[in-house]
């Protein structure tokens, strides 16, 4: 017999397994639980109503981690041994509100109020876990929440007033900042604007609350001694398991090879909802030690990094910005160029409630074809290790992963172990990723690329350069993701030169990512012209 074992605002719920439907989501359990300040918007992680904060102990570095994540997607199943905090365990009438709720009020940031309670836990689950967030981090922490009628001037104004580090955007922390950029292009001041002037004399909300006395609500000291085991939740439609080591994964996967590995349930909660997909068998690997492995090797001839499949996109975005800062003035800079191409476009991933949770693996085993990630992966020449609990372990480059439209090759026995994302080996090859969607957060893509090019000087002209070695992979130009293996090719020894680009290379391209005028998504002309 399993109990699933998790606090809501500090009260604990272990519910027996006959109490457990493994299809409830996270919002469904608050909801008929009477926590109805958690809201259901879209259902599908675009729109940030049911923004709650989930908080887990980690074992590997001791700390207490506070995520911001979309209840509506977020299987009640995944939260053993989690915290969840809603708008009902951070203040309300009775008990009076929290400043952060006080203060989107008095700015005017809520109308209706129903996006309300989701923008308040985005910015306060933000302040919890970076009690220093500048303004701008506050900002962008909230890139998953969507208001239909306020505007977001009031609420932006809100949530940058409510910062301690009144340093205005990030460049008073000394850290690079989106907002010089905007200034540069547009003349106008992103930041110091009279309003924001104004609202940046407020007390922020860590003043507020020790004036009124009080304290935020405490991680349950019971879940950071507490033992993770196995679980499984079972009803007439759907089994759900939770196995914590890597032979038990394999032995499932193997026992059921049609079983769906489940992480953020980001992609699986969709096809569910709104494409009535069935999957009686579900699999959580979230703790298997193997698949969060997030280690980097800066030498020898496996030299970078290696990324466990259930590693979410968020860590692995914070990790790759903890290596370019490692080398950023270093000799060896060069090396992270491939991790800070693909850290930028894992910056227009989704949002940041659905990055919290998304793993790695999913993403790439879902084999989107207008995927932002795997078009970097190919492009930096990733390899993947697949593992059954027959087979053992093989190892199978990524550019030859993608089969068909969503079909990739891993044997049903099979699970997704990890990635790895090799060093750029040196000064003369460069990253760059591309998307282009139709808006900047939180969007689907229309095509996304990755690049990658190493050159060598020209042997006669010191002041050209030849192309050594082309990577150039698209999404959103055919039914997986692929390269552009003609133009690769082409370019290859050919000088770095506009007038060849003209001639040769982008005629090639065009041909070679030509779609018809009925191709499935449309615009094909557009499509083609990115
Ligand atoms: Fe819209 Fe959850 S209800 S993100
Ligand atoms: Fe109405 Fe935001 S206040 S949706």
């Amino acid at each position: 017999m399993s109990t699933l074992t998790l606090y809501i605002n500090g009260k604990l719920h272990a519910l027996k397994s006959v109490e457990v439907d493994p299809k409830m989501t996270l919002l469904q359990y608050l909801r008929k639980n009477g926590l109805t300040g958690t809201k259901l918007g879209c259902g599908e992680g675009g729109c940030g109503a049911c923004t709650v904060m989930i908080s887990k102990f980690d074992e590997k570095s001791q700390k207490i981690q506070h995520l911001s994540a979309n209840a509506c997607l977020a299987p009640l199943c995944s939260l053993d041994g989690y915290a969840i905090t809603t708008i009902e365990g951070i203040g309300g009438m009775k008990h009076g509100l929290h400043p952060i709720q006080k203060r989107v009020a008095s700015l005017h940031g809520s109308q209706c109020g129903f996006c309300t309670p989701g923008i308040v836990m985005a910015i306060y689950t933000k302040l919890r876990s970076s009690p220093n967030a500048t303004p701008h981090e506050i900002e962008e922490s909230m890139d998953g929440n969507l208001c239909r009628c306020t505007g977001y001037r009031p609420i932006l104004d809100a949530a940058r007033s409510l910062s301690n580090n009144k340093g205005g955007c990030c460049r008073g922390s000394g850290q690079e900042c989106p907002c010089a950029a905007a200034e540069a292009s547009s003349g106008e001041p992103v930041v110091n604007n009279n309003t924001t002037k104004v609202v940046s004399e407020l007390k922020s909300a860590e003043e507020e609350m020790s004036e009124m006395g009080r304290t935020e609500p405490i991680f349950p000291p019971a879940l950071m001694r507490y033992q993770r085991q196995s679980l499984e939740f079972t009803d007439k439609e759907v089994s759900w398991f939770q196995p914590v080591t890597m032979p038990e994964l394999l032995t499932l996967k193997k026992t059921y090879p049609q079983a769906r590995l489940v992480v953020g349930n980001t992609e699986v909660g969709i096809e569910t909802k709104f494409k009535y997909f069935e999957y009686p068998v579900l699999v959580n690997p979230a703790h298997i030690p193997e698949l969060q492995v997030l280690s980097f090797d800066e030498t020898g001839e496996h030299a970078g990094l290696t990324v466990g499949a259930a590693v979410s996109v968020n860590a692995l975005r914070d990790f790759m910005a903890e290596l370019k800062n490692r080398y950023r003035n270093t000799e060896r800079h060069y090396i992270t160029r491939g991790y800070e191409a693909i850290h930028d476009m894992l910056t227009w991933f989704a949002s940041n409630h659905i990055r919290n949770v998304a793993a790695i693996g999913g993403n790439i085993v879902t084999a989107s074809p207008i995927s932002d990630l795997n078009p970097m992966l190919m492009a930096c020449g990733a390899q993947l290790k697949l593992t059954s609990a027959d087979g053992g372990s093989r190892v199978v480059s990524i550019g030859s992963f993608f089969l068909a439209y969503r079909k990739v090759d891993v044997r049903p026995d099979e699970v997704l172990e990890s990635v790895f994302i090799p060093i750029v080996q040196s000064p003369l090859e460069f990253v760059l990723p591309f998307k282009q969607a139709r808006r900047r957060e939180d969007d689907i893509s229309i095509v996304t690329s990755g690049m990658r090019f190493v050159f060598e000087r020209h042997a006669t002209n010191s002041t050209a350069f030849v192309v050594r070695e082309a990577s150039i992979s698209y999404g959103g130009m055919a039914p997986t993701t692929v390269f552009a293996r003609r133009t690769m090719a082409l370019l290859t020894n050919l000088e770095w030169d506009q007038e060849v680009f003209d001639k040769q290379v982008f005629p090639l391209l065009r041909e070679e990512m030509n779609l018809p005028e009925q191709v499935p998504g449309g615009q094909a002309e557009y499509r083609m012209t990115l």
